[in-house]
């Protein structure tokens, strides 16, 4: 029974976004949006939860998201005309994006199809500081039949410059870029064989979790974090030796691409990503962690993760679709942001309003919400609180500047002459202002000098 010492709380993992840091989360997604519609992309939105099939042939059976970490119930029927079903919240969108293209035929069209999603996704994850069970993502997969182009290594490039562009106008210091290539299909299976025969001998050595790797999935120990296993995984033969001829040129034409876009990348031979549908290209963008307060995230450095997927679609019973994608955890970026903002710039941007208006007496509430009214509703829609008559100057002012940048007063002689005392709290000025210049006055007095620039662009009305 809750009870008032007791009361209900959100579920372990999940978490409750409130203001001012919506706010930032709102930002975010209005940049990623921008973005995405200079690239060509348009919105799709696919249900929470899907067929468990789905993930375990899409994702992979033996991945650690389907083996273990999924929200899985069995669907009673409603009816006699409706049969029980397992259900899934999805743990990832892929898998649901290439499912919607298939079930839509949306390869009939002959165009490459470029989408973007934003939305919760589900893990039964091990909760920390970055890491959740119910997380946000913003992805993108491009995909379509290979007359479309989707093949091309162009598309790959493509993705990673736009990546890099959006966390520059995010703000986001210090990224780095990891690429690799995972082969084809055939390249993967002949690596796997490779990797088993060279894990057999010193299988023993590595943790348990390894272990039972080595032998159902070998490619998962090259992304094992466990520390004591480090040292062995290095001496592993690198895939990047065996891959086919044409998976070696597809890379070194994404990565001249990238070189001709003047965007940074390293190689990591190890990147094999946690999802079976890998192809080819796949990629990781970090943060700097352990211990660097730049990255507020801790260990969970990765921001985001992707690459390409070309056989997935016929893997889900589709149309030959070859395709590459991404997804940003939106948790770990706005953690990013909030770290490497200076504390000024975060608080500002998260929650400032332009003004407070405050009424001096209670007779002068009515006037102090039609001018709220007219400088909400009116030239450059400021952002107005309003307090209240009955509170004391000396509270108006304390209440003003925990929530705004400036504070308007509202007494009998600011109301016979129509010029309002604003007092800016950032400098300290305070000024008589003539009714009709507020919006411009207050709106001038609200711009922060403080990188990164979309800190200030977030006072000014879009
Ligand atoms: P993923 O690497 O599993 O890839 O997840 C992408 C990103 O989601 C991670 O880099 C991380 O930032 C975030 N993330 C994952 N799990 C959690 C969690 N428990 N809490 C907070 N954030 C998390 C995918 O999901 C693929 N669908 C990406 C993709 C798209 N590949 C091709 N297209």
């Amino acid at each position: 029974m809750p009870t008032p010492s007791n009361p209900l709380k959100a579920v372990r993992g999940t978490r409750d976004l409130l203001p001012p840091e919506t706010a930032l989360w709102n930002r975010v997604e209005s940049i990623a949006r921008s973005v995405f519609s200079r690239y060509s992309f348009g919105e799709v939105r696919t249900p929470i939860f899907e067929d468990t099939q789905l993930f375990a042939r899409g994702v992979g059976e033996e991945t650690d998201i389907v083996s273990k970490e999924m929200y899985t119930w069995e669907d009673r029927a409603r009816a006699q005309s409706e049969k029980a079903q397992s259900l899934t919240l999805r743990p990832e969108n892929t898998a649901g994006v290439v499912r919607a293209y298939i079930e839509h035929n949306l390869a009939d069209s002959g165009q490459l199809q470029k989408l973007f999603y934003i939305g919760p996704q589900f893990r039964r994850e091990r909760p920390q500081r970055g890491r959740y069970r119910q997380f946000w993502q913003i992805g993108a997969e491009v995909l379509g039949p290979v007359s479309s182009g989707s093949e091309s290594p162009l598309r790959d490039a493509e993705v990673l410059e736009m990546l890099a562009t959006l966390l520059d106008e995010l703000g986001v210091k210090n990224w780095q870029l990891a690429l690799n290539s995972v082969g084809s299909a055939e390249d993967r299976k002949r690596y796997a064989e490779i990797l088993r025969q060279a894990l057999a001998p010193i299988k023993h050595q590595l943790s348990v979790d390894n272990q039972r790797r080595a032998e159902t999935n070998p490619l998962r120990v090259l992304d094992s974090k466990d520390p004591a296993d480090q040292a062995l995984i290095d001496g592993l033969p690198k895939i990047a030796d065996y891959l086919g001829e044409s998976s070696r040129d597809h890379f070194a034409q994404v990565s001249a691409a990238l070189d001709a876009c003047g965007v940074p990348y390293t190689i990591n031979p190890r990147l094999v990503r946690g999802l079976d549908y890998y192809t080819r290209t796949t990629f990781e963008f970090t943060v700097p962690s352990s211990g660097d307060p730049a990255s507020g995230l801790g260990t969970q450095n990765a921001l985001l993760g992707g690459g390409r997927y070309d056989g997935l679609s016929e893997m889900l019973g589709g149309p030959r679709a070859p395709g590459i994608g991404f997804a940003i955890g939106e948790d770990r970026l706005i953690l990013t942001l909030q770290a490497q903002f200076d504390a000024v710039s975060a608080k500002y941007v998260s929650y400032l309003m332009h003004a407070y208006i405050a009424p001096i007496g209670a007779h002068n509430n009515a006037p102090a919400l039609a001018l709220a009214q007219e400088l909400r509703n009116g030239e450059n829609g400021l952002r107005i609180e309003v307090g209240d008559g009955s509170f004391r100057v000396k509270k108006s002012f304390e209440m003003a500047s925990k929530v705004a940048s400036n504070i308007i007063l509202v007494g009998d002689d600011e109301l016979a002459s129509n010029n309002f005392t604003v007092k800016t709290f950032i400098s300290g000025n305070q000024e008589k202002v003539h009714r009709s210049e507020l919006p411009s006055y207050i709106l001038s007095q609200s711009a922060i000098p403080n990188d990164p620039q979309w800190a200030q662009d977030f006072f000014k009305k879009s």
